[in-house]
């Protein structure tokens, strides 16, 4: 060996060692899945400064803080103008966006933002298309921890792209990873661990080239909206893709809707059941300070949030479905199983399983994560009366 490729091999190590290390950092930023809180669903366009500081505040005071709901995140409308030296100024509504972190910072929590890697976010206001560096400079400055960054306008792009050059399909999809990319370097290039979580209604499979721009979240679907049947559409759809979550990389099937009104108990209860099952980050969405105390007992229940958070951050998948009934399962750490039955149909069924079929063939016993209580061991068929759009949630252990 000469000395010339003993230092090329050493320059190598070098290096494979240090993306090692970056990549264990990167994953660090999300081991389990994120938890926290999100503007959007709840206060839409019409977010400001002071309703930010509130849900801080009502982090803190309702529990959630201390439940696992450490995130802040601040969604579209807050951008104003770009200057002539293009940095991008808040609107109005957000006077001083490094004293909302230190704020933010000052109870314990994070700060999250939100942008485009178009010239246009989804509301209408400035992207970052062309000022990814600046843009990302700047978030770090403010002292901003997780960064939401939405297709929004870039589908514009994308559309113009194909019509220009029909033949060459892949193009337009290069375009869209490409500015995802330039976003996560700059990300990185800020020094300061910023978690990436992208939003592209999982279009092009995110789950594949997600975790390669330096990506910890990608949506899978488009947005979920208050309604039993839209909240169901998006956890079925996350069926077969569970081998594409992990540490540091998980599939997001859209923020929650518990607390905003327009679901029933029942309802609220699937979807914690189902978020849970499938290792999804939790960000609630809803006005935290008009919480029932029932909607706070399905956000902050400890048993539910530990199957999502559980060390071993395996996403659970649908096993068993005959017609209104299925059956969805998490492996979790300790050789224990997270188990949920869900009820679709309109009315209360009575559901009969055997657990041989659903991966026991020696029974388990059950734990009921809802009620608290242990149910023994149990093999053979297993019955239950399960409500309208309802759910049961159980730990299986061998
Ligand atoms: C959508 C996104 C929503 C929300 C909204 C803001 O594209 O999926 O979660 O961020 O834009 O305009």
């Amino acid at each position: 060996m000469t000395i010339s490729s003993i230092r090329s091999f050493l320059v190598l190590l070098g290096a494979l060692f240090l993306s090692v290390l970056a990549g264990s950092a990167q994953t660090r930023l999300a081991a389990t899945p994120p938890m926290g809180w999100n503007s959007w669903n709840h206060f839409a366009e019409h977010v400001t400064d002071a309703d930010v500081r509130s849900a801080a505040d009502m982090l803190v005071s309702t529990g959630m803080r201390d439940a696992g709901y450490v995130y802040v995140n601040l969604d579209d409308t807050w951008q104003g103008k770009r200057d002539a030296q293009g940095v991008l100024h808040p609107n109005e509504r957000f006077p001083d966006m490094k004293a909302l972190a230190d704020y933010i910072h000052s109870k314990g929590l994070k700060f999250g933002i939100y942008s485009s890697p178009g010239a246009k976010t989804c509301g209408g206001y400035e992207g970052s298309l062309g000022h990814e560096d600046q843009d990302a400079q700047m978030y770090a400055a403010w002292g901003v921890d997780f960064l939401k960054y939405d297709l929004c306008s870039m589908q514009g792009d994308m559309r113009k792209l194909k019509a220009e050059q029909p033949n060459n399909p892949d193009d337009e999809y290069k375009l869209m990873i490409d500015a995802y990319r330039k976003m996560g370097k700059a990300l990185q290039a800020t020094g300061r661990p910023i978690l990436y979580s992208l939003c592209q209604y999982g279009m092009d499979q995110p789950w594949k080239w997600g975790p390669g721009v330096g990506a910890q979240m990608w949506r899978t679907t488009d947005d979920i909206d208050d309604t039993y049947n839209r909240m169901m559409l998006i956890a079925s759809a996350q069926a077969g893709l569970a081998k594409y979550a992990g540490p540091g990389h998980w599939n997001d099937p859209d923020m929650l809707e518990i607390g905003n009104g327009h679901m029933s108990y029942d309802e609220y209860k699937t979807h914690m059941t189902l978020w849970v099952l499938l290792a999804a980050p939790l960000l609630a969405g809803n006005d935290l300070s008009k919480m029932s105390e029932p909607d706070k007992g399905l956000l902050m229940n400890k048993e539910a949030i530990a199957i999502d958070q559980d060390p071993l951050g395996k996403q659970g998948d649908r096993v068993w479905q005959s017609g209104d009934f299925s059956v969805w399962t998490k492996p979790l750490s300790g050789g224990r199983t997270a188990v949920g039955f869900i009820n679709s149909a309109a009315d209360q069924r009575d559901f009969a399983v055997d657990l041989a079929e659903i991966g026991f063939p020696k029974g388990a016993s059950l734990h009921d994560v809802w009620s608290g209580r242990d149910l023994g061991r149990r093999s053979g068929r297993f019955n239950q009366t399960i409500p309208r759009h309802g759910v049961a949630l159980f730990i299986f252990s061998k």
